[in-house]
């Protein structure tokens, strides 16, 4: 393992193959060619990144992954920038999996691990997507991108953007968390809050498109930002000695984890990488805004818009989720679910684990632990299985109560009261 600084470094001298081979429209399977700028098919579905897998499996080897910096480029040949694209890095380090022994007791879980998203760049998993997304946008020409956003993918890009040297429009609700907005407009970023849902964002990047020039870099409208993502279950798999956990929970809102994951998952069991079986994925939404939840309880195959959204779970208060049926189809293959939290639990659970376990969670991390607790009461999650619960991004980016005790210097402290 290479300690030294990496970021900034021209790493093309660790020439690396690019094995992508097309793009597939994920409704027809029909082919479009790399090289080119994309947004959705034909068909207006998402369009996704296909692999000479044989290829990858006889020239990388775990090992030769194992000797690379501890980033998320040491996957480079999962992802689909080719050799000549220097990535555009803020440093993406491996993300740690940390044990929650209060959960495991309370809970009677064999093992509960929290990937704790939140150390890196702009402090949430959104930086992966954005740093293949800016990269790949970069090397085909892009000057100018604009994005709907609950607010860590606007941070993330506006963050990669400048970094690239290309200009970022960022449309966010108007509730977005205070410190969130503000990082997306100290990037540099050209910060918009609208009086609506990030759905009402995304229109007007959509109707914007025309005269602003811009690449719209919606969820899923592009098909990089999901490769990127990928690298997360590499990481994982990598931490489990190349087999996975028996469930994973991901807080839920356009649900590109999840895709991404199961996507790479088979990746990697094509090439013969995994032991074991492949985990139960399930997606965490809210009782106040649960589309996927609902149309999967219901055995539905397309997600209908929820219509009346109450949550502050800003991360998963996506009505109606472009690759909603990508990710049913997620939950049914993985023999999955979904679990609705509600607000009050998700704080409260938040609180009980910055003052138990000193890991201090986002909401959206905080509400998978809700759906674990919900699970194992229901039976989803037994006893024996090992769960890796997602935080998404690092809980100082979330409000949290105030701090009001004062003390006066010069006045006598009365340390029995302390
Ligand atoms: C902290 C956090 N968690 C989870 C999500 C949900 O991610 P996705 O929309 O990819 O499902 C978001 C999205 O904004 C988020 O900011």
């Amino acid at each position: 393992m290479t300690l030294h600084a990496d970021v900034g470094r021209n790493r093309n001298s660790e020439t690396k193959a690019c094995f992508a081979t097309h793009l597939e429209c994920s409704k027809t399977g029909e082919h479009y060619p790399l090289g080119t700028l994309h947004g959705l098919s034909r068909v207006g579905a998402p369009l996704i990144v296909r692999y000479d897998l044989k290829a990858l499996g006889d020239t990388l080897s775990k090992e030769d992954i194992a000797r690379r910096p501890p980033d998320m480029w040491r996957y480079r040949e999962f992802l689909p920038l080719g050799p000549e694209i220097e990535p555009i890095s803020l440093g993406e380090s491996i993300t740690p999996l940390i044990r929650l022994p209060t959960v495991e007791n309370s809970l009677n879980c064999a093992e509960v691990l929290v990937k704790d998203e939140g150390r890196l760049p702009t402090g949430s998993f959104k930086a992966r997507g954005m740093a293949v997304a800016v990269s790949m946008a970069k090397s085909l020409g892009v000057k100018r991108i604009a994005i709907p956003t609950a607010g860590n993918a606007g941070s993330g890009l506006a963050a990669y953007a400048t970094r690239a040297g290309i200009e970022s429009f960022v449309f966010t609700p108007a509730d977005t968390p205070e410190i969130t907005a503000s990082e997306i407009a100290f990037h540099g970023a050209r910060a918009w809050r609208v009086d609506g849902l990030v759905g009402d964002c995304a229109k007007i990047v959509a109707e914007g498109t025309e005269e602003m020039g811009w690449f719209d870099l919606t969820t899923l409208k592009e098909p990089y930002r999901v490769e990127g993502k990928k690298t997360m279950g590499l990481e994982l798999a990598e931490q489990f000695g190349w087999s996975l956990p028996d469930l994973i929970f991901f807080p839920t809102g356009g649900g590109v984890c999840l895709i991404a994951m199961w996507k790479l998952f088979h990746e990697l069991r094509e090439i013969g990488w995994l032991e074991g079986p492949l985990p139960r994925m399930v997606a965490v939404q809210s009782t106040g805004c649960g589309p996927i939840v609902k149309a999967f309880e219901a055995g539905k195959t397309e997600v209908e818009p929820w219509e009346n959204v109450t949550t502050q779970i800003h991360g998963v208060r996506v009505p109606n989720p472009l690759g909603g049926s990508l990710v049913l189809d997620v939950l049914y293959q993985s023999n999955g679910f979904g679990t609705l939290v509600d607000d009050n639990a998700v704080n409260q659970m938040r609180a009980r684990i910055c003052a138990e376990e000193g890991l201090h969670l986002c909401p959206e991390g905080a509400a998978c632990l809700v759906a674990l607790e919900i699970e194992r009461e229901t039976g989803r999650v037994g006893p024996g299985d090992r769960v890796v619960v997602f935080n998404s991004a690092s809980g100082l980016k979330s409000p949290m109560p105030p701090m009001t005790q004062n003390l006066h210097k010069g006045h006598e402290v009365d340390y029995s009261i302390l």
